[in-house]
């Protein structure tokens, strides 16, 4: 996938009023945030902290709430601006600095310039041995890492290839799009037969679909697709043609970044194998006590990563 897509995507699901993407509930938030909170524990008065791949910087935001009064930097490939979109926390993001348009890859800062560097669901989502390459280099000697991120057979990756399937069927292959823009093309201008017609044949074709995934139990995005698409098209007369085909539109447009949002975490989830991997190639990189464990919450133990941490020789 090309960075410029993915960063377009993720921009857009950024500058909204959210904090975080992917923890589902606020218990699992709590625990996921106790093991962060025990890790900054641990670091000095002041230091300088990176979270890489930030989003609208949650993770940074929880760093830059210690009373340890850390220099706080947030990175990311989309162009982000929690200060000005997230009202949670407001106070802490403004003492954070983000950088936006900045690839994993390509860290734009010195060697040794900061005494942790920490990322949420995000590292794994670049090149993950030039990233980590990158975030070994930025760490003063002694400083430390500390990642959460996907894993393959996790409760996050899981339902998405049904999802990502889905989208797939509707951006690419379905007519459903096409159909609908017909039909509000040609509302000027249609007999109450042809618009029924119509009408008949969209529902039709959303049929097929919904056929094709009949053996799928979550067929959320389909019911919501549909669902929207049946309201723009119902919109009273007082909306322009033109302003229904903008709103049909944004909604393709969102509906393809989610595609893209969806395929990227299940490419960048990792394998037993794939964390071993990168291990070995972390001792070049200078790093030291590579250690994973699987990350779970909750009493039954739900599966929502990988821990992994090291420290710079
Ligand atoms: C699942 S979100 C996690 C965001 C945040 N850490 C959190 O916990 O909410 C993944 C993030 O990785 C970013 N990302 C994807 N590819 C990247 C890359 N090559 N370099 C930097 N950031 C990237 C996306 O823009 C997105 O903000």
């Amino acid at each position: 996938m090309r960075n410029r897509d993915v960063a377009d995507a993720w921009s857009n699901y950024w500058h909204a009023d959210r904090a975080d993407s992917l923890i589902a509930s606020d218990s699992d938030r709590a625990a996921i945030n106790a093991k962060w909170q025990a890790f900054l524990a641990e670091l000095p008065q002041s230091a300088a902290i990176l979270d890489v791949a930030t989003g609208n910087g949650s993770l940074a935001v929880l760093a830059a709430l210690s009373d340890k009064k850390f220099a706080v930097t947030g990175t990311d490939i989309a162009s982000i601006d929690p200060a000005i979109y997230v009202s949670k926390d407001s106070h802490a993001l403004k003492n954070i600095t983000f950088i936006g348009g900045c690839p994993s890859e390509e860290l734009p800062f010195n060697e040794a310039e900061f005494t942790a560097v920490i990322s949420q669901y995000g590292f794994e989502y670049a090149d993950r041995n030039i990233a980590l390459s990158e975030m070994a280099r930025v760490l003063k000697p002694g400083g430390r890492l500390m990642l959460l991120t996907h894993h393959r057979d996790s409760e996050v990756v899981k339902p998405n290839t049904a999802q990502i399937e889905q989208i797939t069927e509707l951006t690419e292959r379905a007519d459903i799009f096409d159909r609908a823009r017909k039909i509000i093309q040609t509302t000027p201008i249609s007999t109450a037969a042809m618009r029924t017609q119509q009408m008949q044949g969209l529902d039709a074709a959303g049929q097929m679909v919904l056929k094709r995934f009949a053996d799928q139990t979550k067929v959320r995005i389909l019911q919501e697709v549909f669902a929207g698409i049946g309201k723009i098209i119902s919109l009273p007369p007082q909306v322009t043609v033109a302003e229904k085909i903008h709103y049909l539109d944004d909604m393709l447009k969102r509906l393809k970044a989610e595609g893209i949002r969806l395929q990227g975490l299940s490419d960048a989830a990792m394998d037993e194998g794939d964390v071993e991997a990168l291990k070995q190639a972390a001792v070049n990189m200078g790093l030291s006590d590579f250690s994973f464990s699987s990350a779970t919450v909750g009493a039954d133990k739900a599966l929502v990563g990988w821990w992994i941490t090291a420290v710079k020789s």
